[in-house]
């Protein structure tokens, strides 16, 4: 009987594929020979002898010590591309937050729904509704840091929507190269991607080589006005200098999708709770996929990462 440490919410439907009859699910740490987890952090915590596998449901590995367990001969598991869809639905609903008048239009509209009287209610909004207008996608340029699973799939949701696609991978595999469209100009440098994106989107994992790779050295040569968008971890950015940049009236939007203190109160900031992964199917997708890892891993050995 093989033992699994489950941690908190991990779609059901991937739980529900380990066969009773040679798992036995969700129980303690101690004697466990495998973890399925979301985004609990294993940093600093004990690991038992048992233990030979730990699948990460979602693409992101920086809540596992990596090459520690490596060292100790655990294999860790992601879930590349299972959640892909869901992060970049969201990428483009940032973009549209800031290019059309969503949110104060939201807001407006609510508050003319107080209104009793609606012919009253109408000769207000016509003459308010210009402060709500906003701009197209279609024509502008995106550029696409990482080109991996989800920035593969937000540069074709791009090109299907008339924008002019940039990208830059410092590390591209042969893989992510075969998926990209011919449609994605490549850069060979951070720097004039920078330069030349309305909107710049980052898809990077979070490394000790990614970390602050947006710092005040690119924002000072970002396209003036640009928009950023984070929807890949809160380490890549320098959020100091993401700040001054807004504030000097360089950078001209700032989403992301982990709040910081600070910056997510910021007029030009619009900042989400770390939702991009969180649907339903994508919640499922990648449930599943870890269960079947560590299942063809402890049963047969195989090491199926993708
Ligand atoms: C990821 O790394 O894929 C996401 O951050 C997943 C999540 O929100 O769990």
């Amino acid at each position: 009987m093989f033992k699994i440490k489950t941690y908190n919410a991990i779609s059901s439907k991937g739980l529900e594929r380990f066969n009773p009859k040679t798992y036995e699910v969700g129980g303690a740490v101690a004697d466990a020979d495998a973890y399925v987890l979301r985004s609990q952090k294993l940093h600093g915590e004990p690991v038992p002898p048992s233990l030979l596998a730990v699948a990460r449901a979602g693409a992101g590995v920086n809540n596992i010590p990596v090459g520690e367990y490596g060292q100790q001969g655990i294999v860790v598991f992601n879930t590349p591309g299972a959640n892909a869809n869901a992060v970049k639905e969201l990428v483009l609903a940032g973009m549209l937050l800031t290019t059309r008048g969503i949110l104060p239009g939201i807001e407006y509209a609510r508050s003319l729904g107080t209104m009793t009287d609606s012919a009253e209610m109408h000769q207000l909004l016509e003459k308010e509704k210009s402060r709500f207008a906003g701009t197209e996608l279609r024509g502008k340029t995106l550029g696409i840091v990482g080109l991996g699973a989800i920035g593969s799939m937000v540069a074709d949701t791009a090109l299907a929507l008339g924008m002019k696609v940039l990208g830059f991978d410092p590390a591209l595999s042969i893989d992510a190269a075969w998926r990209l469209s011919n449609a994605v100009q490549r850069m060979e440098n951070l720097p004039s991607l920078l330069a030349r994106s309305d909107f710049v989107s980052i898809h990077v994992p979070a490394l000790e080589s990614t970390r602050h790779m947006i710092d005040a050295a690119a924002l000072s040569g970002i396209k003036p006005g640009a928009v950023l968008l984070n929807f890949a971890r809160e380490t890549i950015v320098d959020p100091a200098a993401i700040l001054q940049s807004l504030d000097a009236g360089r950078l001209g939007r700032y989403v992301s999708d982990f709040p910081e203190p600070g910056l997510s109160t910021h007029d030009k900031c619009i900042a989400m709770p770390h939702i991009g992964a969180s649907t339903e199917e994508s919640e499922e997708n990648c449930a599943v996929m870890a269960a079947d890892q560590i299942m063809e891993f402890l049963e047969n050995g195989n090491i199926v990462n993708s």
